[in-house]
């Protein structure tokens, strides 16, 4: 049996195969399988990609930088059976809400690994994060910084804190996914001193304690100098903190958005390299300005999740407009995958019932949602689809479930984790009585 085309072994799982009938394997079991066992659609993960990632990340940045920690941003993906993965292979998460944070306690997370982001993070959040006492919360804004003092002090507790700064530095992405622009909802600005009163008004409060700065600059990121120019510009505004205020740094992150590959052709860097251009622009600008060196903290969120997760739908409708497009829809869209109509992503796609298959037709794979906009794929090269096919997204297992919804009263798909052909259910998929249960009836 031929070997699938090389150009596609980077998006799809390490794992992934050819099986002797002709089929796509992910994690040593049959997708078609997969599909008929679990129905579609359908998130599979492969645990041995997740795990080689996870302990890649780790790795590239331990080996440059002793005091490190790689921490998940779990908004890219979380389940609770991910979080007890994720505690396993020595990561931290990053959580950007209540309901983050109490799945992430639910599957026993070790709260001291744990940072907590969000631009409006509500005082009844806060006071649960402090309570179960979390790693670190990362300030955003005013409101917050005194809203934090108050909930501290009321625990008797001194929260360690760090304070988000906007460096101001384009990683030219998606301007959706941009963040660290000086017009961003998220942060403090540099320019014009928010920045510098943000740390001046932590450092003044007793119920705080102040380690350092942190900046993310956007989603995903597929060029590196935008890191090592928001370590000059960080490091350059700590020192002067330090100079002007006492501020001693002792935690930075750069935060995340390291990319992956997610079509043909067109490569990521490697955990290596981000690691490499983070460490080496860090010490770098950390000698210029004289200080020590901090711990180093990166949230990478798409990057550990992304390439283990395959979406599978199966083929259904077929319309042909001779001469303008044929549309060929498949079992979800919209409801499971929001990112093609929010920011125009693309993927590859992939025939797992006859992946080797010539790529002779031009298609564009609609979902099944009541929408124009619900496209999956647009004018692909895929070979001819027939009802039944069953149709593998690669690189689907960031962003996608977490942004899902019941449009349609859709029903949330499953997950399946797979190892060594081995397939097992992490979450079921919704039915019919999960639409309703928040509902309150009969009416009275
Ligand atoms: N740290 C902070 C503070 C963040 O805001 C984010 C992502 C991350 C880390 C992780 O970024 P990552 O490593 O995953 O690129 N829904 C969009 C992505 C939004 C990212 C939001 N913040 C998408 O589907 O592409």
């Amino acid at each position: 049996m031929p070997d699938l085309d090389p150009a596609l072994a980077p998006v799809l799982p390490r794992t992934a195969e050819v099986t002797p009938e002709g089929h796509l394997a992910l994690g040593g079991c049959d997708a078609v399988d997969l599909a008929k066992e679990f129905g579609t659609p359908l998130y599979v993960f492969d645990e041995e990609e997740l795990r080689a990632t996870c302990r890649a990340y780790r790795e590239a940045f331990a080996s440059r930088y002793e005091q490190s920690a790689v921490v998940y941003a779990a908004k890219a993906y979380l389940g609770r059976w991910l979080a007890a993965l994720v505690a396993e292979e020595g990561l931290g998460m990053d959580v950007v809400s209540g309901g983050e944070l109490a799945v992430a306690r639910s599957a026993g997370f070790p709260l001291e690994r744990v940072l907590f982001h969000g631009s409006n993070k509500s005082a009844q959040e806060l006071r649960e994060a402090v309570d179960a006492g979390i790693g670190r919360i990362v300030i955003d804004n005013f409101h917050e910084l005194g809203l934090l003092d108050d909930v501290a002090g009321g625990l008797g507790k001194r929260q360690p804190v760090l304070v988000r700064v906007s460096p101001n530095v384009d990683p030219h992405t998606h301007v959706k996914t941009t963040t660290g622009v000086l017009d961003t909802k998220f942060g403090f600005a540099i320019e014009g001193g928010q920045a510098e009163e943000a740390v001046v008004q932590a450092l003044a409060r007793s119920n705080l304690e102040l380690l350092g700065l942190h900046c993310h600059l956007g989603s995903p990121i597929f060029e590196l100098d935008p890191y090592r120019q928001a370590n000059d510009v960080m490091i350059a505004f700590a020192a002067r903190m330090g100079e002007r205020h006492g501020l001693e740094l002792r935690e930075y992150s750069p935060g995340g958005g390291f990319a992956v590959q997610v079509l043909r052709g067109e490569p990521a860097p490697s955990p290596g390299d981000y690691a490499e251009a983070v460490v080496d622009s860090l010490r770098a600008a950390l000698a210029r300005e004289g200080l020590g060196e901090p711990s180093l903290t990166v949230e990478p969120g798409r990057a550990i999740v992304a390439r283990a997760g395959v979406a599978l739908y199966t083929v259904g409708a077929r319309k042909e407009l001779p001469g303008v497009r044929t549309y060929v829809s498949v079992d979800g869209g919209m409801a499971d995958n929001i990112r093609p109509p929010m920011y125009d992503s693309q993927y590859a796609g992939i025939v797992a019932n006859k992946p080797l298959d010539e790529r002779r037709e031009t298609i564009t794979v609609a979902g099944k949602y009541c929408e124009s906009g619900d496209i999956l794929l647009k004018d692909a090269d895929l070979p001819p689809l027939e009802p039944g096919d069953i149709l593998a997204l690669p690189a689907s297992g960031a962003y996608n479930l977490p942004m899902a919804s019941n449009y349609n009263a859709g029903l949330r798909p499953p997950v399946v984790l797979v190892r060594d052909g081995e397939a097992k259910l992490m979450r079921h998929r919704e039915t019919y009585e999960d639409l309703t249960r928040a509902d309150v009836w009969p009416l009275e």
